[in-house]
């Protein structure tokens, strides 16, 4: 079993970064761990030419096909997003646009193999759920279109730096124990 976990934030050593190591800590029990940062990958923006809805390609090559690879490598995928602006962070929004050559609503598509399954984690300073919400909507549509089943989400509200997680470990825990059993 592999298991792929996205900090969708730049901050390496945020709130985002930590959660992705509490959660990435213990899958790798049970699983293969590799952990992502997406300031990791360099890639340009979607220019919505529509090639590659004729021919599932884009015409662009950069390292959106290096992290596609860890999504192919994977079967499991964790997103860890925090809300910018009370959506996903930029770089994780140009990403999703990018990979447009994936997304099933267009024929021909590229695939990724079937079964793989998908989390998503978001987190905000704000105290109201809500934002979170629509931030996992956001994952969880990348995840549809992509043809990954969405099998679990949690959001933590309240949360500015790693500190503010201290409280919640538990339920971090306890998420990612859900993922593996
Ligand atoms: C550019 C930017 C925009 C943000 N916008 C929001 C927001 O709209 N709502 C909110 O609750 N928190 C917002 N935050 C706070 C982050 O979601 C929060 O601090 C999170 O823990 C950041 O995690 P990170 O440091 O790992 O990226 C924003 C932070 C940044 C840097």
């Amino acid at each position: 079993m592999n298991t792929l976990v996205i900090n969708c934030s730049p901050v390496r050593t945020g709130a985002t970064a930590k959660i992705v190591e509490t959660v990435s800590a213990i899958l790798s029990s049970r699983s293969e761990v590799k952990t992502v940062c997406i300031d990791d990958y360099k890639f340009s923006y979607c220019k919505g030419c529509r090639s590659c809805h004729k021919t599932a390609n884009c015409v662009q090559t950069d390292d959106v096909d290096l992290l596609m690879a860890e999504f192919e490598w994977a079967d499991i995928i964790v997103s860890v997003a925090p809300s910018y602006w009370a959506d996903i962070p930029g770089q994780f929004k140009a990403f999703i646009d990018r990979c447009t050559p994936w997304c099933n609503t267009h024929e021909p598509h590229k695939t990724l193999s079937p079964g793989k399954k998908g989390y998503s984690i978001a987190l905000r300073t704000g105290p109201n759920m809500k934002e979170c919400d629509r931030i996992i909507q956001s994952i969880e549509h990348f995840y549809g279109h992509l043809e990954i089943e969405s099998k679990g989400h949690l959001g933590l509200v309240s949360v500015e730096y790693k500190e503010d997680l201290e409280p919640k470990i538990k339920e971090i825990t306890e998420f990612a124990q859900s993922i593996i059993t």
